[in-house]
């Protein structure tokens, strides 16, 4: 199966960092966002990726292709193995399609099709950092193979945060499973029907790009894919799955700082120093 990221959006919440570099290679630490979203993949068993970037975006492209002088200067300077995690990729196979303009998530994943063509596909947005035992599109293709139906992502969000969020209700067929009835894009928490946040990973059968193209636009002027897969949803059972683990928002600057300190916590290297910092400040606080 092919993973399409979907990397072209202008990045505002970012700025201005994102003016000149993509949001999605911001660093975790030292590793680009994308590169998480990347491993993810791999570890789940995906090894083909459909990269949808836009102009000024190029970085992106380069950044998983050789740089010879880099990799020279750390031959001579033994040390190659600080770009081992990279090197890894260079023989992966990556197909980068152009969103001339920024017209949408949806405008940008009917891009793909050509690269897809008339297979299920599964989807990543690099902004959500997810932690987990077993990889998160890994759980997901599970679903997929017993069901055989497109299967998205969900977590529960409080109410406040439910106008953030594509929100979805229906009766579950197992746990974590459920059938989604009803599909609202940031509503209301009044209007809200459950608190079922989409988050951003997606298994999509290949019957989504007639409904794309059909769209016209819709929340903010976007061309949305939740458009369609309500539409979808009138043809064929569309599935929501409560995925094992915690995902952070890194598109956000709170959502950053949180995915930092988490990670810093996971990582043997930077843990103590770390713990030691957060128990400082916890301390200076109460003073
Ligand atoms: P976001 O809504 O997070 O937009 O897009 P953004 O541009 O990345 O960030 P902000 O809101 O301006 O700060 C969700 C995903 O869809 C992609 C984005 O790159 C992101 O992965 N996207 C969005 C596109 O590929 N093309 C678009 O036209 C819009």
């Amino acid at each position: 199966m092919k993973i399409v990221f979907p990397v072209a959006g202008v990045g505002t919440r970012f700025l201005p960092a994102t003016k000149e570099v993509p949001k999605e290679i911001l660093p975790v630490i030292d590793k680009p966002l994308i590169q998480y979203a990347v491993e993810e993949a791999v570890a789940s068993g995906l090894n083909n990726f459909v990269f949808i970037t836009a102009p000024g975006k190029e970085a992106l492209e380069r950044y998983f292709s050789p740089n010879a002088e880099l990799d020279e200067f750390l031959r001579r300077h033994r040390k190659t193995h600080l770009l081992a995690g990279v090197k890894s990729f260079y023989k992966k196979k990556f197909t980068y399609i152009r969103q001339e303009q920024a017209l949408g998530f949806g405008h940008a994943i009917a891009l793909a099709q050509p690269a897809i063509g008339n297979e299920a596909f599964a989807i990543s947005l690099p902004d959500d950092l997810i932690l987990s035992e077993t990889p998160v599109m890994a759980q997901m293709l599970a679903v997929y193979e017993k069901y055989r139906s497109p299967v998205i992502a969900f977590m529960e969000v409080p109410p406040a945060d439910v106008p953030r969020y594509g929100i979805a209700a229906g009766p579950f067929l197992e746990e974590r499973v459920f059938a989604i009835e009803k599909l609202v894009e940031k509503p209301t928490p009044a209007s809200a029907p459950s608190r079922h946040a989409v988050i951003g990973r997606y298994i999509m059968t290949p019957d989504i790009f007639p409904l794309l193209k059909k769209e016209k636009k819709g929340a903010g002027a976007e061309i949305q894919l939740t458009d369609a897969v309500v539409e979808l949803m009138q043809r064929r059972q569309v599935l929501g799955y409560f995925f094992e683990g915690k995902r952070f928002d890194a598109g956000t600057t709170l959502g950053y700082i949180e995915t930092l300190v988490h990670v810093a916590l996971q990582r043997d290297d930077t843990r103590d120093f770390t713990r030691r910092l957060l128990r400082g400040l916890a301390h200076d606080e109460k003073l």
